[in-house]
């Protein structure tokens, strides 16, 4: 009965995301959403329209053998390359690959398409608030993936496998407490990592191409940043691990850090060259314009030096 109630909602999504034009379904949030228009994603470009619907419409059950599209007809091909500026939903996989996984993506644990339990537009994966308790298999070519509100308790090291495209990841509102070592260090082109408002208590091996990190409301404390876990980021430049009672500043920064928020942490202390170097009165971390310590037991008129190479004071106590 949940599969059928699943499979229902599923179809309304789908249908009701290729019936919209385009754009309405992109801009629902615009300022998260953006990365979405990036036009250089065109896939095979399966037209949104009759052809869709219908494949998807027709079918009377649950049954497997009817949610995986049937080949392409000659003349839908024809359709397709005249249609190639119309954005299409996520193909899982090229028609060259003998794994045809169709435009509904790949199946899920629960032998249900990925697409049709999310929606797929262009390589945008939306999984928000869907029960979700695991990271679905995701197609191929998925560049953002959004799983916002669901229930993911821990992230696999398969879960990410092998998504090369892969850009931004967002899992903002689970129950992560969980992340195997490996789960994104080899994923070569991820930008940006939204953990925020999870459980975790330890954070994994990160790639060096990130350069925007949200881990804030989590439960890293005094040991789940590694020692120098940020150091080798050139491009990072937000860093935001409020609330997680860190007990320290993570050192050493990245040069090109723009914005570093801590609020609402346990740092007691800093040194004074945390931020600038005292051997050294000349050099300017120009790029880190805002530092948030407020909410912490820091007192940071202790340390007047520390400040000097900075283009703004931190924000925090200073009496
Ligand atoms: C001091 O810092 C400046 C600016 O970063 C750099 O050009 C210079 O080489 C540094 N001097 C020494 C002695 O490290
Ligand atoms: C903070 O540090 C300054 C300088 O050491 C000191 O004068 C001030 O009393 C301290 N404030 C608190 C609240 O401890």
């Amino acid at each position: 009965m949940k599969m059928l109630t699943r499979l229902v909602l599923g179809l309304v999504i789908l249908v009701a995301a290729m019936t919209a034009p385009t754009p309405e379904i992109i801009n629902y949030d615009s300022e998260t959403y953006d990365a979405t228009l990036d036009s250089s994603y065109s896939y095979e470009n399966i037209p949104i329209g009759k052809a869709e619907v219908e494949r998807v419409t027709v079918m009377p059950s649950g049954s497997r053998e009817l949610l995986t599209p049937a080949p392409q007809s000659e003349e839908m091909q024809e359709e397709d390359e005249e249609e190639e500026s119309t954005p299409g939903l996520v193909d899982g996989s090229s028609p060259q690959e003998t794994e045809f996984t169709g435009v509904l993506g790949p199946h899920t644990n629960e032998d249900f398409p990925t697409c049709l339990l999310c929606t797929c537009i262009s390589a945008t994966v939306y999984c928000d608030d869907r029960e979700l308790d695991a990271i679905p298999p995701l197609p191929r070519n998925t560049a953002y993936f959004y799983s916002r509100f669901n229930r993911i308790k821990k992230i696999n090291r398969n879960d990410f496998a092998s998504l090369n495209d892969l850009k931004r990841i967002d899992l903002t509102s689970n129950l992560i407490s969980e992340i195997d070592e490996d789960a994104f260090r080899k994923l070569p082109r991820l930008r940006e990592l939204v953990l925020r408002d999870n459980k975790i208590r330890q954070l994994p091996e990160l790639p060096t191409t990130l350069t925007f990190i949200d881990i804030s409301n989590n439960r890293l404390g005094r040991k789940g940043i590694k020692q120098e876990a940020f150091k080798d980021m050139y491009d990072l430049h937000h860093l935001y691990l409020t609330d997680n009672n860190l007990g320290h500043i993570p050192l050493p920064l990245p040069e090109n850090l723009r914005a570093l928020h801590l609020q609402n942490n346990n740092i007691l202390e800093m040194h004074e060259d945390t931020f600038c170097n005292v051997k050294n009165l000349t050099y300017i971390r120009k790029a880190l314009e805002d530092i948030r310590l407020d909410g912490n037991p820091i007192n940071l008129s202790k340390t007047p030096q520390a400040y000097m190479c900075l283009p703004r004071l931190p924000i925090g106590s200073l009496v």
